[in-house]
């Protein structure tokens, strides 16, 4: 036998024994929890026969309380590129078999590698969670790795797409990279997220709470907004990010993949004619509307048990990606609030980082009032949708439904904002406030000393609706530019992104921007 091939032996073994990560005992373990281990993950996920590996041989070198007699290949985690789609992406999967995938210096610096490559060559980054945090035996490396991760998560916002599945424990300050990157997915029942756990929790507030209710995934799609997507299993999550990426180009510089639609574009949809219920306070389903007129009725909705309001998600019109935001006139007549602020702001501003253009649809009575908001900061919250809209210099793309009303009208992608192309419904009312408010105010005096008031009342709101409950107002000075039919709504939008294709504006030079946090 000859040296060589002993020496490519034991590169094999060696290699083996890396896969094995902490052990087939220990494999066993997180299947019985119900969970893939990092190497199943990545396989999952990447286009098959992809995945090309580095820094397999790294091993820890601590020394602190003997747990330098215990060290494993990789160190916990499993780093490299591959594809999805054929498009490369980098990425990072945390391995529980070893040291419950608790972050270490070598780790960290492993996960760094792969940011800063993902950074030269512009491709994004995806991370998988399962760790039980800082390495206890590293004191303060640990803490110097998270750190040099947020940093790099920090630089790489904007310039190339990350995205975060959560599929274990996530605790502590780990849970900061994936609050720094732009999309998080939890899987239900297997993943938690919270920056104290339940019995320090007992300790400082006296609450009982379990881990499920404290950072559980239902928890933080629907109360907390911290998760973008929770999923029943970590299938589901795998497949969603292989979609999310397909919505996204590599980095800042490209536009995301056109792909070839078979959707006819002039394809009129009657309903839509019909949808708009003839009472005003009357709703109906705004997710109607966008399945009808997107490619293929295929929309991926982010966050949508949260702030259900409002409603944000990626389509395709003619196979080009778009971010629509859609008020949903269904929850809470569709007002926008802190949340649904919230929600939108940060959806807004993800497609604008990323050259998605924006289609917005407009069906709004305007800014929820009460105690309640004001004490949670809705103006800052309602600052930071407009202060979203405002800056983004992608396409913008209008179509008010129904109701537009007051700073919600000016908020919601209005021509004001630089919105390019603003069509509107003839069902669309655009003012300052609905008939019934406008009434009480200007007409409250001519109501009250009338000898019917409540008869002057419906006069007075039917003059107003008459006036004002219309889009030929707002029309009459450009400030919509069309009225559309509505079932040739899906027609009208293509043909605007198709115009708005080599849109170019840019913002003044600044350091950086100081929007109302
Ligand atoms: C070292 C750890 C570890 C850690 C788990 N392990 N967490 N080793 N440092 N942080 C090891 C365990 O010793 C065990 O080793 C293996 O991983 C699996 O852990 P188990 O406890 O057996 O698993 P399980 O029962 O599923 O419980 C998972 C867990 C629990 C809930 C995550 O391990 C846990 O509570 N760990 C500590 C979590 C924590 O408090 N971390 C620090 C958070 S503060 P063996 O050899 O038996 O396989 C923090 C600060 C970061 O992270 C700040 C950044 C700015």
């Amino acid at each position: 036998m000859s040296n060589q091939l002993d020496k490519v032996r034991e590169l094999i073994a060696l290699r083996e024994e890396a896969r094995l990560g902490g052990g087939q005992k220990r494999i066993e373990s997180q299947h019985k929890k119900g969970k893939y281990t990092a190497r199943e993950r990545i396989a999952m996920l990447l286009d098959e026969g992809s995945f090309e590996e580095v820094d397999m041989f790294v091993r820890h070198r601590s020394t602190n309380f003997g747990i330098d007699k215990e060290s494993y290949l990789g160190d916990g985690i499993v780093t490299g590129c591959g594809t999805i789609e054929g498009r490369l992406v980098y990425i990072y999967a945390q391995d529980f078999t070893v040291f419950g995938g608790s972050l270490s210096e070598m780790l960290a610096s492993k996960i760094c590698k792969i940011m800063d490559q993902a950074m030269k060559v512009g491709a994004p980054v995806i991370g998988i969670n399962d760790s039980g945090g800082a390495r206890i035996q590293e004191g303060v490396n640990a803490l110097a790795g998270y750190a040099e991760i947020f940093q790099r998560n920090i630089l790489a916002s904007g310039v190339i797409p990350q995205i975060s599945g959560i599929f274990g424990p996530c605790a502590g300050g780990s849970v900061y990279s994936p609050a720094l990157t732009d999309f998080n997915i939890m899987t239900k029942g297997t993943s938690y997220m919270f920056l104290t756990g339940p019995k320090v929790v007992k300790t400082v507030t006296g609450e009982d709470v379990t881990q499920e209710q404290l950072g559980g995934a239902n928890v933080h799609a629907s109360k907390s907004g911290v998760a973008h997507f929770a999923v029943d299993t970590e299938e589901e999550g795998l497949t969603l990010i292989r979609k999310l990426i397909g919505f996204m180009p590599q980095n800042n510089l490209e536009e995301a993949p056109q792909l070839v639609c078979d959707d006819p574009i002039d394809r009129l949809d009657d309903n839509l004619n019909d949808i708009i219920p003839d009472s005003p306070n009357k709703s109906y389903d705004m997710y109607e509307v966008i399945g009808t007129i997107i490619d293929n009725g295929e929309f991926l909705e982010v966050h949508r048990d949260y702030a259900q309001n409002i409603i944000v998600g990626f389509a395709r019109f003619n196979g080009v990606s778009v971010g629509i935001v859609a008020n949903q006139p269904k929850v809470m007549a569709g007002c926008l609030d802190s949340n649904a602020s919230r929600k939108a702001a940060r959806f807004v501003r993800f497609c604008d980082a990323f050259n998605i253009p924006l289609v917005t649809l407009v069906d709004v009575p305007g800014f929820l009032p009460g105690t309640g908001q004001e004490y949670n900061g809705v103006i800052l919250h309602g600052a930071k949708l407009l202060y979203a809209y405002g800056e983004a210099t992608v396409p913008k793309i209008t179509v008010t439904l129904r109701k537009s009303y007051g700073g919600a009208y000016c908020v919601m992608s209005s021509k004001h904002l630089r919105g390019d192309v603003n069509y509107a419904w003839p069902t669309a009312e655009i003012a300052v406030m609905g008939p019934a408010g406008a009434v009480e105010i200007i007409f409250a005096k001519e109501v009250a000393s009338s000898e019917d008031p409540a008869a002057t009342k419906v006069t007075k709101e039917e003059e107003y609706r008459k006036a004002f409950a219309n889009p030929y107002n707002a029309a009459r000075y450009g400030y919509i530019d069309d009225v559309i039919e509505p079932r040739n709504t899906r027609f009208r939008i293509i043909r605007a992104l198709e115009q708005l294709q080599t849109k170019k504006l840019s913002n003044p030079a600044k350091k950086h921007d100081n929007l109302p946090l």
